[in-house]
């Protein structure tokens, strides 16, 4: 499959420069099709009985083998989540952290990692990641660590400016127990969770699966004392006795569907194409936070009200963010071609005129 070919697969790429996979990725025709055909297998033939559960259950074994393989960990070890934020809650209340025990995390945290650290009831630390250099990013972090640590949370990649965090350094200059959520680093940029405890995977935005699809994995899951449980606790021996929510067949056809199509090219020209998107964007002019060779997000300023520059950037297909401290960002994926890129640059360039 050539890089064009890949691109029909996105109906959406058609009439836009769809750049917000660190929302929401495009949906492939391909990954549609797997979620309808489920839809219409229930209509004829009902959502329950033998034959149905023993197919959902080879779905869901072939998902987590496909995920696994795309974080370089066993299978047995991952948990089929519907989000991040579900990881991320699943594994802090499953730690009974107290108030006088402390997690250090970054000022860079999307709140689908940092509410639930903050509902923990232990002293958040927050290293101050965003106003030094990439390479100051692990001092940042150990500065923040004390003798009452009992946990390392944070994101592989910051969605706030796409900074890729050092996490084998982080792991092994800490020692500690490391959450990492991993919703802007799966399927965007090389991901070996296994250096981490537990791993967060969003399904939703790079992989481009259905909304509400995700995983985690899990290093050692009899280490974790859940406080919220459902019936797979009691069918299930590995990590997958973690998972909280039966994912409904659509979801699941959906996001193996998705995965089985990310093409073994896709992280290289993910990077090749971010490279080109900031160097187009730093030739622009523009103000950009996002230093080089980080992973596929680019956050960038031009003068202007930032909702206002997005709401008129898609009346003109074209499709960014605000973030909530007013930069603005362009998620650039494998499926992402120079024509994007160019129609980027025209509709800032025209905003900010
Ligand atoms: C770094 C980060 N963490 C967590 C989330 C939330 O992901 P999810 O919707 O899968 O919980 C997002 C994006 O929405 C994110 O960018």
């Amino acid at each position: 499959m050539t890089s064009a070919e890949a691109r029909q697969r996105f109906p959406v790429l058609a009439h836009c420069a769809y750049l917000n996979a660190g929302s929401v990725g495009p949906l492939s025709s391909r990954t549609v099709e797997a979620m309808h055909a489920a839809e219409v297998h229930a209509l004829d033939h009902g959502r329950a009985g033998a034959s149905i559960w023993e197919a959902a259950a080879a779905t869901e074994t072939r998902l987590r083998q496909q995920l696994a393989a795309m974080i370089k960990v066993p299978a047995e070890k991952v948990v089929l989540t519907t989000s991040t934020t579900e990881g991320c809650n699943l594994v802090v209340t499953a730690l009974h952290l107290r108030p006088e025990d402390e997690v250090v995390t970054t000022n860079a945290e999307h709140p689908g990692l940092m509410l639930p650290l903050i509902a923990s009831g232990a002293k958040v630390r927050q290293a101050r990641v965003m106003e030094r250099p990439p390479g100051e990013a692990l001092k940042a972090i150990l500065d923040e660590v004390t003798p009452q640590t009992r946990l390392v949370a944070l994101s592989h990649v910051l969605w706030l400016n796409g900074q890729v965090l050092p996490l084998a350094e982080i792991k092994r200059e800490t020692g500690l127990p490391l959450l990492v959520d991993g919703a802007q680093s799966v399927g965007a940029i090389p991901v070996d969770a296994i250096v981490a405890d537990w791993y967060t995977v969003s399904g939703q935005k790079w992989l481009c699966g259905p909304e509400t699809t995700g995983a985690l994995f899990v290093h050692d899951h009899e280490s974790l004392r859940p406080q919220i449980q459902s019936y797979a606790a009691s069918a299930r021996q590995d990590a997958g006795r973690l998972a909280l929510v039966h994912m409904g067949q659509p979801m699941t056809a959906g996001l193996l569907a998705a995965i089985e199509e990310f093409p073994e090219w896709g992280l290289e020209r993910a990077a090749e194409m971010v490279a080109r998107c900031r160097d187009a964007v730093v030739a622009a002019g523009f103000d950009v936070r996002t230093a080089p060779g980080q992973a596929t997000l680019i956050s960038f300023r031009i003068p202007g009200d930032p909702v206002a520059i997005v709401k008129g950037a898609e009346a003109k297909q074209v499709v960014i963010r605000s973030l909530p401290d007013g930069w603005l960002r362009a998620s650039v994926g494998w499926w992402t071609d120079q024509t994007d890129i160019d129609q980027l640059i025209e509709v800032m360039l025209d905003a900010s005129r």
